[in-house]
């Protein structure tokens, strides 16, 4: 008799939107031990072939690899998946958390603060998801199945706190992470039910996001976490691993909190 426990069957390739550092790095990371190959999608950082290459020297079996491409371009989003269902086997899974956040007060924000978030948050989710549903329905590729898995935030429910009683001030980062987790819904729906969408919502993660703010805040937010700290990447991917896996195969336009019990209160 197996004693393996456990086992996330997990096959061809998966792509991770944000996959070279932060949370985004701890999901290549776990996909990468779960056997499947990883297709790592970044917009900028240098480092990141990298970063896939030293994932890839870990685990041998499999292939890891770091493709260059702006999320919020739709043309160019298709075209990289496409060239990674060729190049890494047949794409199964998406996790689409590439996000980023512009903090100041309400009234300073701009049009161009919304568009530098709401173009990445929800239509660079938006342009991956429909990349991946391109591969799938339009060219019958992993015979039209597959899961989406979309990072949102506990934001999407509350306003994080920079102290007592105070707002962290990024109402535009909040409401794209309210807006992304409806548009799962949505798409959930549509795309029933050869493909299933879901959203995984963390809590405060120790990652480039959170690292630059002040410490008194990072402290404030950590005291008032029930588990009383901030999570390791890693310990987000337990939920999006088994959210692409056959043991979701009955999760669909479900939104999954890890949040170290934060939404309690
Ligand atoms: N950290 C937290 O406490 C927390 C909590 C809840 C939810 N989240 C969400 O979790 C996700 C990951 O957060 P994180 O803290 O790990 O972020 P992070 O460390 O700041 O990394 C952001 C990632 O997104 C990529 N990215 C940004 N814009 C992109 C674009 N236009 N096209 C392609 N890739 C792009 C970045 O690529 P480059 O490296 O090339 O710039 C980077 O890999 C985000 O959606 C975030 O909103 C984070």
């Amino acid at each position: 008799m197996s004693n393996a426990g456990l086992v996330m069957k997990l096959s061809g390739c998966v792509i991770v939107t944000g996959g070279n550092r932060g949370i985004g790095k701890a999901y290549s990371q776990a996909l990468a031990k779960a056997g499947v190959n990883v297709a790592i999608i970044y917009k900028s950082s240098k480092d990141a072939p990298d970063v896939a290459k030293k994932i890839q020297a870990e685990h041998k079996n499999i292939k890891v690899k770091a493709y260059q491409c702006d999320v919020s371009d739709l043309d160019k989003t298709i075209e990289t998946f496409e060239q990674i269902d060729t190049d890494m086997g047949t794409v199964t899974g998406l996790i689409a958390n590439a996000g980023v956040s512009v903090v100041k007060p309400a009234v300073n924000l701009t049009s161009e603060d919304f568009r530098r978030v709401f173009d990445v948050n929800v239509l660079g989710v938006f342009n991956s998801a429909r990349a991946a549903a391109h591969l799938w329905k339009h060219n019958g590729v992993n015979n039209g199945r597959g899961s989406i898995v979309i990072t949102a935030s506990m934001s999407v429910q509350i306003i994080n706190q920079a102290g007592s009683n105070e707002p962290l001030t990024q109402v535009f980062y909040n409401s794209s992470k309210a807006a992304v987790c409806n548009l799962s819904k949505g798409l959930a729906a549509e795309w029933a039910p050869r493909i299933r969408v879901n959203t995984v919502s963390p809590g405060y993660v120790s990652t480039d996001q959170t690292d630059h703010m002040d410490k008194a805040i990072r402290d404030h937010q950590a005291n008032n976490v029930p588990l009383k700290r901030f999570a390791k990447p890693e310990e987000i991917t337990g939920q999006a691993l088994l959210l692409l896996s056959e043991h979701a195969s009955y999760m669909t336009g479900g939104d999954y909190l890890v949040d170290g019990g934060q939404l309690i209160w």
